[in-house]
């Protein structure tokens, strides 16, 4: 596609960006810090430093705001950069994560001696005769089966041993990251990302020890941390890392207050952000089951997934200023839920795919507009996300977004393509064929 990339006319720069990872977050999972906690949805740190070096923006003064925060690419990048950031992440076990990862005031004395300490706990425990059924009555049967019993029990130590610890709570922050971090690389089962598949054994964990594994983490985050400090601009600036729910911020961040916003909203694809930290949720003992990642997690969440979806709900109907203010993009999206609930009583699944595009576009309306509030005449804001095609109704999710965001407000939207995506489904006769790409969507105050 023809067009502008932030500003970029990338039909004639020589060197242009390779922006097909963008949407991804592998380069952000080489790059200290970033790489922490592997965020299936995160995306790519290079993105982030290219808008704002695109934007018209001020070191110290300018504010970016990523109402997504998920991992925290957006204000990792502000922080590096001197720039100051807000985010808002409603997932409170990820919003913990981010929090520690923007906090790189970390003493190696103070870590070094909470080091020692853990050390000792996991070297003098006692093992219990009977092992397993002692593992029983602390875990869930899917943590049971990720791990080595012997591993599992270490892991148990060192979490316990974090929780009595006296240091500073930025230092238990810091090892209680690192310990959620490693869960995957000790686990025995195919944890791959997002999901987890404890009936496939990963042989290459089979001789990995916990507490080897585990120290070796800290010491490498800790290298993290200083070289991000090394590298980092030296002034100063301020970081709000909220965790609330960017549908309404108002009372929470001051109408105007930023410069920039950056983000990627959740796709219309049915991903579970709550499943998704199913096994680091059971394995701190924070959730027992799936009722409980409801209550913690999916309920605070934007819709984005079925598992989300209670038919018997009335809410799942157009907000009336959606049809107001909205009206073309509302008589749209009225057809295409009306396909999507004629053609899920054709399908074995059922599923409410339907009811979720009503709800993921009730709330990108109200995000949208909230959006608008916060961000400063003359500024940008920039969406990184995907279009979906549910059954094979394809949903323009970009093209919706820039129609939104004029009908509330905004003087004009672009569209950047960054990728084709779906093609490797193509010989999968359960899938549709509708091509989908992955795009940025830039809205101008
Ligand atoms: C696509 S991810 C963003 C990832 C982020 N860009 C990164 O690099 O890690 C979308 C995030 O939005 C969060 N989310 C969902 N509903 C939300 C809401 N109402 N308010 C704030 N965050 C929400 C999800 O938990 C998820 O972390």
């Amino acid at each position: 596609m023809q067009g502008t990339l932030f500003d970029i006319d990338v039909e004639i720069k020589t060197k242009e960006p390779d922006i097909s990872e963008w949407g991804t977050f592998r380069d952000s999972l080489r790059a200290p810090v970033h790489g922490w906690f592997t965020y299936p949805a995160g995306f790519s740190y290079k993105a982030v430093e290219h808008s704002i070096e695109q934007a018209d923006l001020t070191v110290g003064t300018s504010t970016i705001y990523d109402p997504f925060m998920g991992s925290g690419t957006t204000n990792l990048v502000a922080k590096s950069l001197g720039f100051n950031s807000i985010g808002v992440e409603a997932h409170p076990f990820v919003h913990r994560i981010t929090q520690s990862k923007m906090n790189w005031d970390i003493s190696f004395d103070e870590l070094n001696n909470a080091i020692e300490k853990i050390q000792k706990q996991v070297s003098k425990a006692e093992r219990p005769e009977k092992l397993e059924p002692f593992l029983k009555q602390e875990f869930p049967e899917l943590i049971l089966k990720c791990f080595l019993p012997e591993t599992l029990f270490e892991l148990w130590t060192i979490r316990n041993s974090i929780l009595k610890l006296d240091s500073t709570k930025g230092t238990k922050e810091f090892l209680r990251t690192a310990l959620i971090c490693v869960l995957r690389d000790v686990s025995i089962a195919a944890t791959g990302w997002p999901y987890i598949a404890p009936n496939k054994t990963k042989v290459t964990s089979m001789s990995k020890k916990g507490w080897e594994t585990y120290r070796n983490r800290v010491l490498k985050m800790y290298g993290d941390i200083v070289e991000i400090n090394r590298k980092a601009y030296k002034g100063k600036s301020t970081h709000q890392v909220l965790n609330g729910d960017s549908r309404n911020t108002v009372g929470q961040i001051a109408d105007e207050s930023a410069d920039h916003i950056f983000t990627s909203p959740p796709y219309l694809n049915n991903f579970d952000y709550a499943d998704r930290t199913r096994l680091e949720l059971y394995f701190m003992g924070e959730a027992k089951n799936w009722g409980e990642i409801s209550d913690q997690v999916r309920k605070k969440l934007m819709t984005s997934a079925t598992t989300q979806i209670n038919r018997t709900d009335s809410k799942y109907q157009f907000l009336e200023g959606f049809k107001f203010e909205c009206p073309d993009q509302y008589t749209f999206l009225s057809n295409a839920v009306e396909k999507l609930s004629e053609l899920r009583l054709t399908k074995g699944g059922k599923k409410s795919y339907d009811l979720m595009t009503i709800g993921y576009f009730n709330d990108i309306y109200q995000i949208i507009k909230d959006n608008f509030r916060v961000l400063r005449k003359g500024s940008k804001a920039l969406y990184i996300l995907g279009d979906s095609a549910p059954y094979g109704v394809h949903i323009p999710t970009d093209e919706l977004i820039g129609q939104i965001g004029v009908a509330i407000g905004f003087s004009n939207y672009q569209i950047q393509i960054l990728r084709e995506r779906g093609g490797k489904w193509e010989k999968n006769p359960q899938r549709h064929n509708v091509m989908l790409r992955e795009s940025v969507v830039i809205l101008q105050k």
